[in-house]
C-alpha cells in the first residue's frame, strides 16, 4: 500500500518527475477525436476543429468540487495565462476540462472562470461524460479515481505535431518557456534569468525564510499578503483576526471545518462561495511554519506607513516583537 501523500509531497514529486517528460511526442491531428465539448459560456466547440484549431495548445484537467490540488493548479495556471499574454485566444489556447462533466455545468464552469481572472481564450469545458472520458484517455489522462488525477499541462503544437507534459507545480516561468518554446520561431530572451517580461526563473522558487517557501509555493497563486484580496482572503493581519488553534486547524483541514460547520469556515465559504480553500495535508510543523511566516509578514506591513489603510485591530501589536524582519529580506 502506498501512502497518500501530502500535496506538497505530491508537489516534489511531479516537479522531479515531471519536469518536461519527453512523453506524449508526435501526435498527428488524427489522433486526437474531435469531442464536442461546451465551454463556461454554453458555447458548444469541438475539440479539434475548434479549440485545437492549428494552435498551440495547452491542456489539463480539473473538476469544481475539487478538495485539493485542482485549486491551486487552476491558480498556477492564471499565472501563465497572464504570462503568455496576448497570444492566448491568437495561436494559443488553454483547455481546462472537467473530469466530472456530469456534475460541472457552463453556468459554474462561468463563475469559476471568473474567480481566476480567466477570459480571452482560456476555456473551462464540460460535456457528455462517455466523450469527455474517451478525451481524457486519448490525452493520456487515465487515472481511475479523481483523487489520483494529474496536476501537469500537455502541451503541443499542432502544426508541427510535436506534444509533451511540462509541470503546474514547478518553475512557472520555466513552464510558460516550455509552452512558447513550441513555436519553432521563438527565440528564448538572451539573459538566461529573465524569460518573459515580469517573470524570472526564480518567482515562485523555493524561499529560505521558515514558511515563506510553502507560501510561494502552495499559497501566494491564491492569496496576497497585503496586497488585497486574489482568488482569497488577502492574509494580511489573519494571525490578528483568528486565534492560532483554529488557523492551525484550518489550514490543515479546511474542509472538515466547513463540513463540521464552524462558523468562521461557513461565513467564509459564503463569502468566496467559488473557489474553496484546498486540503493539502500539511503536518503541523508545516502549518505552524506557514502561520508565523503570516505573523512575521504582518507584522513588517504593519510598521511600514502605508497610505489610508490604518488598520486599527492592530495597534497593540505596534512596536514590538518585531524580529528586525526588514523589507529587504522579502521579495514580493
Ligand atoms: C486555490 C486557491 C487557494 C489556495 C492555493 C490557498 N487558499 Fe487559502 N483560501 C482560499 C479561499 C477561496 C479561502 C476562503 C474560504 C473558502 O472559500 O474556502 C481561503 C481561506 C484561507 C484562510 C482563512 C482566511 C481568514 O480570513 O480567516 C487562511 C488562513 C488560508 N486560506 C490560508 C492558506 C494557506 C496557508 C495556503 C497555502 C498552504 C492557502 N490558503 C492556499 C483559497 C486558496
Amino acid at each position: 500500500m502506498i501512502r497518500r501523500r501530502s500535496l506538497f509531497g505530491a508537489i516534489a514529486l511531479a516537479t522531479t518527475l515531471a519536469a518536461t517528460s519527453a512523453l506524449p511526442g508526435r501526435w498527428g491531428l488524427d489522433y486526437f477525436p474531435n469531442t464536442s465539448l461546451l465551454d463556461q459560456e454554453g458555447q458548444e466547440l469541438r475539440f479539434v476543429d475548434d479549440l485545437l484549431d492549428g494552435r498551440i495548445a495547452v491542456v489539463n484537467f480539473f473538476y469544481l468540487d475539487c478538495p485539493d490540488i485542482c485549486g491551486l493548479a487552476t491558480a498556477r495556471m492564471a499565472k501563465v495565462y497572464e504570462w503568455l499574454g496576448e497570444r492566448v485566444g491568437e495561436d494559443i489556447v488553454i483547455i481546462s476540462i472537467s473530469l466530472t462533466p456530469e456534475r460541472d455545468t457552463p453556468e459554474e464552469l462561468a463563475a469559476y472562470a471568473e474567480a481566476f481572472g480567466a477570459g480571452e481564450g482560456w476555456y473551462f469545458l464540460t460535456g457528455e461524460p462517455e466523450e469527455v472520458e474517451e478525451l481524457r484517455y486519448k490525452l493520456g489522462e487515465r487515472s481511475t479515481r479523481l483523487s489520483d488525477h494529474r496536476s501537469d499541462m500537455l502541451i503541443g503544437n499542432v502544426a508541427t505535431g510535436e506534444w509533451r507534459r511540462t509541470s503546474l507545480m514547478g518553475n512557472l516561468a520555466a513552464a510558460t518557456a516550455d509552452i512558447l518554446a513550441l513555436d519553432p520561431d521563438w527565440e528564448p530572451p538572451r539573459t538566461p534569468a529573465k524569460v518573459l517580461d515580469g517573470a524570472t526563473l526564480d518567482s515562485f522558487a523555493e524561499k529560505s525564510r521558515v514558511g515563506e517557501g510553502l507560501f510561494s509555493k502552495g499559497c501566494a497563486a491564491c492569496h496576497s499578503i497585503g496586497a488585497g484580496v486574489r482568488v482569497g482572503p488577502d492574509l494580511e493581519g489573519v494571525t490578528l483576526r483568528r486565534d492560532h488553534d483554529w488557523l492551525m486547524r484550518y489550514i490543515r483541514t479546511p474542509d472538515r471545518m466547513l463540513a463540521e460547520g464552524d462558523p468562521i469556515a461557513v461565513k467564509l465559504d459564503q463569502e468566496y462561495p467559488t473557489v474553496r480553500m484546498p486540503r493539502f495535508g500539511l503536518g503541523e510543523k508545516d502549518a505552524a511554519d506557514l502561520i508565523s511566516y503570516l505573523h512575521a509578514e504582518t507584522l513588517r506591513l504593519e510598521e511600514l506607513p502605508r497610505e489610508g489603510s490604518a488598520s486599527d485591530q492592530a495597534h497593540n501589536m505596534d512596536g514590538k516583537d518585531t524580529h528586525g524582519n526588514d523589507a529587504a529580506g522579502h521579495a514580493h
